[in-house]
């Protein structure tokens, strides 16, 4: 196995280390090649581009394997919390009992939102995208928990921020849905479980008490267990980069939720649903729009398929899949939009174009059938991934903060403007008027 790699660059030889995971891939180290050469190396979507060494979350895209701290994302779907699973990945290992106690206990001592805080939500107009809301409320509790934004906190003081922005973040979407609606908010309550509470927030209201049903509860902790990490996708990129200038916790997720909306990664279990009900409504014409996505000429993309790393099936899916029928048949609910969705892959897994380009779907092609299910509205399908995505943006961060090697992101580039030239006095510049 090489050791080094060289790399020859106008007749001279330089010599790089090979960096290789626990797994056995392959990294070549080029820290040192602008300083030796003066080159850089370019890499626009950082497609072969490592940014950091983790020990978080372990993918593999041509196997389907995903693992958090190295165990099966399978395993923990099955047998986890969400709770127990944010632990692992925060703290690195399992907890044991009383550990989780502990930090169950304190996700109920921080489930409150400073009621001061209840009047931002007046003051969005009824059209904002919750994402919007999310983001902004998550920056704004270092207004309101200023104590905890120093550079370097304790351990205990770090363990605060984080069990905070795990518990707070339920609230926060919580009261902007009631807000949305126009019904009076229902605060956490000390005797649910971490989904249940969330659900009872939502969907509880003086009239009509909310009555959890196991099945909604059991699909939804799936659900965020399994968008808990994704190592160093766009928005975790984005919470490490922001991170990296020592911007504070609260601040550096903020900037990962921003990153999350956009409709190529978070935001797209709300426009794979968007697609569904647009092609449903267009008679289920299911090849018209496979043709559609294969046409160069149109930007219309099957939304939920495709993804940077998995090139053979996104684990993460196959689970959901499972998990959409499961819970449509427990509530016998009857959605066209699954059996559309399902058409849909079929014949797009038939398809050369699909076949030859490795697009499968993606985590985000049947999460929004179940969320549907559960009767959460679409804007709020990305605010659902930033929930669960949580516990991830939070291991990264203290991952990085804790990295002696952590530098300030700072990316180069190759620069395509005009070349030198002098400046023009204004009434020179016919040219502009041409
Ligand atoms: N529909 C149609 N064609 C597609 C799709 C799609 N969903 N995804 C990729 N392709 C095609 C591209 O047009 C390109 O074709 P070409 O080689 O002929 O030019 C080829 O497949 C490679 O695609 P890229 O865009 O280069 O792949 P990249 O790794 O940069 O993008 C991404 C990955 C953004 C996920 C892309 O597949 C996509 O846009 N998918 C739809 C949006 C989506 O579902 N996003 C969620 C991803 S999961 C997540 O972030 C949580």
């Amino acid at each position: 196995m090489a050791e080094s790699a060289k790399i020859n660059i106008d007749g001279k030889e330089i010599e790089c280390p090979v960096v290789v995971s626990i797994e056995g891939e392959k990294a070549i180290d080029i820290s040192k090649l602008r300083t030796t050469t003066g080159y850089i190396t370019l890499d626009p979507g950082f497609g072969n581009t490592g940014s950091c060494k983790s020990a978080i979350t372990y993918l593999d895209g041509e196997k389907g394997i995903l693992r958090y701290r190295g165990i099966p994302i399978e395993q923990l779907a099955e047998y986890s919390s969400f709770v127990e699973t944010s632990y692992l990945l925060i703290h690195g290992h399992l907890p044991t009992q009383s550990e989780l106690d502990k930090f169950s206990l304190a996700f109920n001592e921080h489930s409150m939102i400073h009621e001061d805080m209840k009047n931002f939500f007046d003051a969005y107009p009824s059209t904002t995208h919750p994402m919007a809301i999310l983001s902004a409320m998550i920056c704004a509790l270092s207004a309101y928990y200023p104590g905890l934004i120093k550079e370097d906190p304790t351990q205990e003081e770090f363990d605060r921020i984080a069990v905070q922005l795990l518990s707070k973040v339920r609230t926060i979407t919580a009261f902007s849905y009631k807000k949305s609606i126009g019904e009076p908010f229902v605060y956490p309550r000390y005797d649910l479980r971490y989904v249940p509470n969330f659900l009872n927030m939502m969907f509880s209201s003086p009239t009509h008490p909310y009555k959890i049903v196991d099945e909604v509860a059991h699909a939804l902790r799936v659900l965020l267990i399994l968008h808990a990490d994704h190592e160093q996708n766009c928005s975790t990129s984005s919470v490490r980069l922001v991170g990296s200038s020592h911007a504070n916790l609260y601040a550096s997720i903020s900037a990962g939720i921003c990153a999350l909306w956009g409709p190529l990664h978070g935001g797209a279990n709300q426009a794979v649903i968007e697609m569904l009900e647009m092609i449903h409504q267009d008679g289920d014409n299911v090849q018209k729009y496979i043709a559609k996505a294969k046409d160069k000429e149109s930007s219309f993309r099957l939304m939920g398929f495709g993804h940077r790393v998995y090139r053979n099936f996104d684990p993460r899916a196959k689970i959901i899949k499972k998990c959409a029928d499961d819970l449509l048949n427990k509530l016998g609910i009857h959605d066209p939009l699954l059996d559309l969705a399902k058409r849909l892959e079929e014949v797009a897994l038939k398809d050369d174009y699909f076949v030859s380009r490795k697009l499968y779907p993606n985590v985000d092609f049947y999460s929004g059938i179940i969320y549907r299910a559960v009767g959460i509205p679409l804007n709020m399908f990305p605010v659902m991934f930033a929930i669960g995505r949580m516990p991830g943006w939070i291991a990264h961060w203290k991952e990085m903060m804790e990295d002696p090697s952590t530098k300030i992101g700072r990316p180069f580039q190759i620069y395509t403007g005009e070349a030198k030239h002098d400046y023009v006095p204004i009434e020179q510049r016919s040219y502009f008027h041409k």
